[in-house]
């Protein structure tokens, strides 16, 4: 059941240009919490009605405290990277149904700023796992994945690890799984579901949709469904309700 109430920010630093990580202290909040599900955070300005959706990077569940990572996107995210340890934000969640955990040879995917939630999962998979991560071109966070599995980075610009993309670095480092778990920018999503069928691997991904209300009233966030919704009859889904995460199976991109 998602909770709504005013969170306390404990910490705010920026960590790669225009990212930033903000810890919340929210024991209920926390105690829900799981890897993959992501929070509406509210502007304090009234203007800006809607709630931004944010993913759920790490869980601290004996200081009751969760930690975001978010890219200055608009007027919202920029609100929010003002704010300073001590200050409130009014939050909703979690929200979503999050990764399933299976105890299968695992590789984790993060494109860009879908890297942040790929790292409470890779804390909480009790597997063997590779965790790839793609950038354009300044990394960021690849550090926080160290201790959980080896980790293996792609950049557009050749910078660091592998010149090209997520599926270039699988394909260079030769690396196998029985499921693959990922969250990143649609064209980097359809990459990772037409590598998953051509291997035969079970794959779910975290949709970043545009969303509006996030709690499934309003069919902002719908996204094409392989099947039909017994219901509705149609081919449609919400991703704040019933993703953010998909198995790659179930959806087109
Ligand atoms: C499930 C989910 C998890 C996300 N997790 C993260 C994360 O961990 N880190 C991160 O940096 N970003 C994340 N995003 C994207 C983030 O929500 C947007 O960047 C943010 O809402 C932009 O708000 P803004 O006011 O700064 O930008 P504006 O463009 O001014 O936003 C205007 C409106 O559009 C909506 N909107 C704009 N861009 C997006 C977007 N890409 N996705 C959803 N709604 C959008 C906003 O909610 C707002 O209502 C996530 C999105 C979703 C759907
Ligand atoms: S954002 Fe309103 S239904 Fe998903």
């Amino acid at each position: 059941m998602a909770i709504q109430k005013r969170a306390l920010i404990t910490s705010q630093v920026q960590i790669a240009p225009g990212i930033f990580s903000m810890w919340l202290k929210d024991a209920e909040i926390v105690a829900q919490a799981k890897p993959g599900q992501f929070l509406s955070l509210y502007c304090n300005n009234e203007d800006r009605l809607l709630p931004r959706p944010i993913s759920i990077c790490e869980i601290n569940a004996a200081e009751g405290s969760l930690r975001l990572v978010y890219r200055v996107a608009g007027k919202g995210t920029e609100e929010f990277s003002a704010l300073k340890k001590g200050d409130t934000l009014q939050v909703l969640g979690p929200l979503g149904n999050g990764f399933p955990l299976e105890k299968k040879k695992a590789i984790l995917i993060g494109g860009g700023i879908g890297i942040p939630p790929m790292l409470e999962l890779a804390k909480q998979l009790d597997c063997e796992k590779s965790i790839v991560l793609g950038y354009r071109d300044v990394t960021f966070m690849n550090d926080n994945f160290q201790p959980y599995g080896e980790v293996y980075l792609s950049t557009e610009d050749g910078s660091d690890g592998v010149k090209g993309n997520v599926i270039d670095a699988i394909r260079r480092y030769g690396l196998k799984a029985d499921i693959i778990y990922a969250c990143g920018p649609t064209p980097m999503l359809k990459g990772v579901k037409a590598y998953a069928e051509e291997q035969g691997i079970e794959c779910y991904l975290s949709l970043e949709e545009r969303m509006a209300c996030g709690i499934g009233a309003c069919l902002a966030c719908v996204c094409k469904t392989k099947e039909k919704d017994h219901h509705t009859n149609v081919q449609n889904t919400r991703i704040c309700k019933e993703g953010p995460v998909f198995a790659s199976s179930e959806i087109e991109l």
